[in-house]
């Protein structure tokens, strides 16, 4: 099997790579391969490769930085995944991309289900629906996962910018308002394997999935729990939303459902917790 990886050095791509390596003949792009701002371009590089499973884990991915840079956003988040499903349509291909928690407006009290309504706070939310809708009406195979508060070992995310401050700030002061499910990449690479194979099994399961760890907490009590994994002693301060103003609006609660992931998938996500367990014991 041909398989085409997109933002092969992300977090949630890096995790991918050895997995899809094992199951097909593996090309795994960066940016520097193939810049998803430029749209045009993207159709006849993507056909060179003649996939069968097209991967596509790259995203424009900072929440704040997307205010000001909407068509930045757009492009990438928009406007590529477009672009991908009409090929995969093409090729008759499966289409694997990843979207996000923030579709939804977080005035919810119980986990949001796949047919909820979406109604994004930001502009990274608007362009992540934007891209799910192109996808699901481009008639391609596809699965979508929306995923949340994503982290890894390596890359850009909250749990290694709490491990930098833990190291030089004698107090943190952590937002305690906003409900969530911290996920580890490498779980989210491995239920994605998981579930491509369940579908190749049976198209009939294709579709919009939510895949985040199980449980809850606040990125208060995430960055509590990685002190405490790290054995760092800094006193972690709850704080609110609004103490910590940002230029993008969050929702206050985005916990997702996964019953639609356990039934059409039979998948079942780990704990938020065992997932920071997984990722401390890879950290160097
Ligand atoms: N991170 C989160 O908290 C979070 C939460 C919910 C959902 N998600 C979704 O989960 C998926 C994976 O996220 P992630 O956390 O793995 O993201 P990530 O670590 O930020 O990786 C995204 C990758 O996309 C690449 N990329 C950005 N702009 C590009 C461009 N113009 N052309 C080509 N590649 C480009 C980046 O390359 P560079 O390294 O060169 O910039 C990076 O390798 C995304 O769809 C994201 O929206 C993420």
């Amino acid at each position: 099997m041909n398989i085409l990886l997109l933002g092969a050095q992300g977090q949630v791509g890096a995790a991918l790579r050895p997995l899809l390596a094992s199951v097909g003949k593996l090309t795994a792009w960066t940016r520097a391969d193939l810049d998803l701002q430029q749209p045009a371009q993207i159709r006849a590089r993507v056909l060179e490769v003649r996939p069968q499973l097209i991967i596509n884990a790259a995203a424009y991915t900072a929440v704040d930085r997307a205010e000001s840079e909407p068509h930045i956003a757009h492009a990438i988040n928009a406007s590529a995944p477009a672009v991908f499903a009409a090929v995969a349509r093409q090729c008759d291909a499966l289409l694997v991309h990843y979207s996000t928690d923030y579709v939804f407006d977080g005035n919810k009290t119980t986990p949001y289900l796949e047919e909820d309504a979406a109604h994004p706070l930001n502009v990274y939310g608007h362009t992540k629906l934007e891209g799910e809708r192109a996808i699901q009406s481009s008639g391609c195979r596809h699965l979508i996962f929306r995923t949340s508060w994503v982290y890894s070992a390596t890359g850009h995310n909250f749990l290694r910018t709490i491990l930098r401050l833990a190291k030089t700030q004698s107090r943190l002061r952590i937002v305690a308002d906003q409900q969530g499910a911290p996920t580890a990449a490498p779980m989210i690479a491995r239920l994605t394997l998981q579930a491509i194979q369940a579908v190749q099994a049976d198209t009939q399961r294709a579709g919009l999935y939510h895949l985040s760890a199980a449980g809850q907490t606040t990125w208060h009590g995430f960055a509590q729990a990685i002190v405490q994994a790290a054995g760092v002693d800094v006193p972690v301060d709850a704080i609110t939303t609004l103490d910590y103003p940002t230029p993008a609006r969050r929702p206050v609660y985005s916990l997702l459902d996964h019953q639609r992931l356990r039934t059409q998938l039979g998948l079942s996500p780990t704990s938020w917790q065992a997932g920071l367990d997984e990722v401390m014991a890879t950290l160097v």
